[in-house]
């Protein structure tokens, strides 16, 4: 082969090599890389299409043209891979711009839910009779004849069940028309000293504007050594103040529970009047809040007490009538037509 043409195949290589690294240089994409590689290094790429016919090269002249060959292959090479880094990092680069998050932008607000007016005075006289040392009791709600009435005595046939409107499930079987089939269940499992209160939803056959048929009572009971009428009443006083504010007084009308001997009906001076009189009271002064009494001792014989050993108090109060009273509320059934505009204002 003559000098010219050694020349020119050099030129040639150089040619190939100098263009590839240039179009390596302007590839704005990976796959474009790939093609400049198989076009010029592939199987019938120029540059191995150059050194496939090494072979046939003057022997003498084979080694430098060889290298060249060689040596402007592995410059394309590195520089591929040095354009392929730089291309991954950009696209990447533009992959994450892509997907950034504006946390300039103001967030949308999560709807937050109000407990109900009525778990919230539940939990807030909880709260005050276990500060006064009192357990927190359950029962169920559709609940046994024998409990709702029979152990609380009231023997089948009594009259005084009338005074309630009950709701059946069968002959045996009701929804609770009050708080007190509690006692009952809480003394056969325990002994005493007795300290509890159990609120929970009762039921009855009543719907006005002052009646709802399911509604609220919270049951306290007392049951312990020597317990005394005045323990009741001074522990209604601290109640009430603690609920309705300290100038809040309360007295005790006669009344009758088939349960409690004596027994009473509770009233706190008017919240709205403060004892003067006024349409929320009827001019008289005052507000009936709870039923309470001493313990009738036959309750004890239904549980296996001792009506000698022990006496105790008991009281039911409306939480209700009570949340009601406190917060100026005219209709109860304000409390469970779930209306946010109305929820939503005891935050
Ligand atoms: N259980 C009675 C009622 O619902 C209230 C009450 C409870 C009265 C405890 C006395 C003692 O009317």
């Amino acid at each position: 082969m003559s000098n010219g043409n050694r020349g020119s195949l050099a030129d040639k290589i150089e040619e190939i090599v100098s263009q590839t690294l240039k179009e390596i240089d302007r590839a704005s994409a990976l796959a474009e890389l790939q093609s400049i590689e198989i076009s010029c290094l592939g199987r019938k790429g120029h540059l191995t299409g150059i050194l496939r016919t090494l072979g046939s090269l003057d022997p003498q002249e084979r080694p430098w043209i060889g290298k060249l060959a060689n040596q402007g292959k592995e410059r394309i090479k590195e520089r591929l891979r040095l354009r392929q880094v730089e291309l991954e990092h950009k696209e990447l680069r533009k992959e994450l711009a892509k997907e950034t998050i504006d946390i300039t932008l103001p967030g949308r607000p999560v709807r937050r839910g109000v407990k109900n007016i009525i778990t919230s005075v539940v939990e807030e006289i909880t709260e005050i009779f276990v500060g006064l040392g009192y357990r927190v009791a359950e029962g169920p709600d559709v609940e046994l004849d024998y409990y709702n009435f029979e152990a609380l005595n009231m023997p089948p046939d009594h009259p005084a069940r009338s005074l309630w409107d009950t709701l059946y499930v069968t002959d045996k079987v009701l929804l609770r028309t009050h708080t007190s089939p509690v006692q009952i269940r809480y003394m056969e499992e325990h002994e005493p000293p007795i300290y509890i209160i159990a609120p929970g939803k009762v039921y009855r056959r009543d719907y006005d504007i002052s009646h709802a048929p399911m509604f609220h009572q919270i049951e306290g009971l007392a049951v312990d050594k020597n317990i005394s009428m005045a323990d009741l009443k001074g522990t209604l006083e601290a109640f009430t103040r603690a609920v309705f504010g300290p100038e809040a007084r309360i007295r005790f009308r006669p009344s009758y529970f088939p349960f409690t001997e004596p027994s009473a009906e509770v009233d706190v001076s008017c919240v709205i009047c403060g004892g003067k009189g006024c349409r929320v009271c009827s001019d008289s002064g005052w507000l009936e809040i709870l039923g309470a009494g001493m313990v009738d001792s036959n309750l004890y014989k239904y549980v296996g007490y001792d009506p000698e050993e022990v006496s105790g108090f008991a009281f039911g109060m409306g939480v209700d009538r009570i949340a009601m009273l406190k917060y100026g509320i005219s209709d109860i059934r304000l409390f469970f037509e779930n209306d946010l505009r109305f929820l939503e204002q005891f935050r």
